[in-house]
């Protein structure tokens, strides 16, 4: 092999190996930018892109709070607060307070949620009605089958 020739092919697999890494580098990059995109954001639409959709049993823990009227539960890996009303009917709603993301409560007694942070009130429906909170917590739809409560968007 000629020194011009080994040049050649040296280089050439050079500039290959430098595409290839870059090209890996790139994609890395995009995954996890698109993995993060949902992520610190107080604005009560918190998962706004993201589907929800899951079923829980209400009869087995950490669920049961939901089988009495008036109790409630945090689900805290969607950050969704499910409340069950004095009048049994189930409510959903982001548990992110809007003003600065503290976590709201459900108050049974005044079908309302309430942040004791800095004492926003959400009424049942996650709409405003003290601030200084300004936007409505999300609301999720539930569904009752038995003892199988589904939240979803
Ligand atoms: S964080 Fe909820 S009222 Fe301020």
């Amino acid at each position: 092999m000629e020194r011009k020739d080994f040049i050649e092919q040296v280089g050439l697999s050079g500039a290959s190996i430098l595409i290839f890494g870059c090209m890996q580098a790139c994609s890395k990059s995009e995954t996890t930018s698109n993995t993060n995109n949902n992520n610190g954001n107080n604005s009560g639409n918190t998962g706004t892109n993201k589907a929800i959709d899951f079923t829980i049993n209400i009869t087995v823990s950490p669920y049961t709070s939901l089988n009495t009227p008036g109790g409630f539960y945090v689900e805290s890996t969607t950050g969704i607060i499910i409340a069950r009303t004095l009048n049994s009917e189930f409510i959903a709603v982001s548990s992110a307070c809007t003003h600065q993301g503290a976590q709201v409560e459900f108050q049974s007694n005044r079908n309302r949620f309430f942040c004791s942070a800095h004492g926003s009130v959400f009424d049942a429906t996650g709409a405003v009605t003290t601030g200084p909170a300004t936007a409505a917590l999300k609301a999720y739809k539930t569904t009752l089958s038995g003892s199988n409560l589904r939240v979803y968007s």
